[in-house]
């Protein structure tokens, strides 16, 4: 069993596609553990994205992810990690396959509408950045 950080970025909380992502959670098999609804500070949204902090988009991207309310959650299931970032496709929506979370609900290569972890070392620091043993449901 794997756990992954997802989190549903502010222009789909914003445009109203919470609740289509967590069927497409739940129709893939992921089992929700753990899940919130927070509208991160900058100075959250800088930590959290620290490892890209020497990017060009790095202003920008701490802007946006602190513009609006996001919902973060805890995946778990068998080989969860890959399995999410297949569900949310390519990091910019006009290359993502079709049926993917990015081809249908991202808007441009930031405003991409999930996040998902991309190694369990970062699953594992980005779940215990958001949530507590306590918060998790085992
Ligand atoms: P995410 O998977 O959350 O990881 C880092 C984020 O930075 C990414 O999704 C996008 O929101 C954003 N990002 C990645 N590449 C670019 C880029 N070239 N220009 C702007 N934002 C980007």
């Amino acid at each position: 069993m794997e756990r992954t950080l997802a989190i549903i970025k502010p222009d789909a909380v914003r445009r109203g596609f919470v609740g289509d992502i967590i069927k497409r959670i739940d129709a893939s098999g992921l089992k929700l553990r753990a899940l919130r609804l927070m509208h991160l500070t900058r100075a959250q949204a800088e930590a959290f994205y620290e490892v890209h902090k020497e990017r060009p988009f790095y202003k920008s991207l701490c802007d946006y992810m602190s513009s609006g309310p996001v919902v973060i959650a805890v995946l778990e299931g068998e080989r969860a990690i890959p399995r999410w970032r297949e569900l949310m496709g390519a990091t910019d929506p006009k290359k993502a396959d079709a049926g993917t979370l990015r081809k249908d609900f991202g808007i441009d290569v930031e405003q991409n509408a999930v996040h998902g972890s991309d190694a369990p070392e970062t699953a594992a620091r980005e779940v215990a950045f958001f949530f507590s043993s306590l918060d998790i449901v085992s």
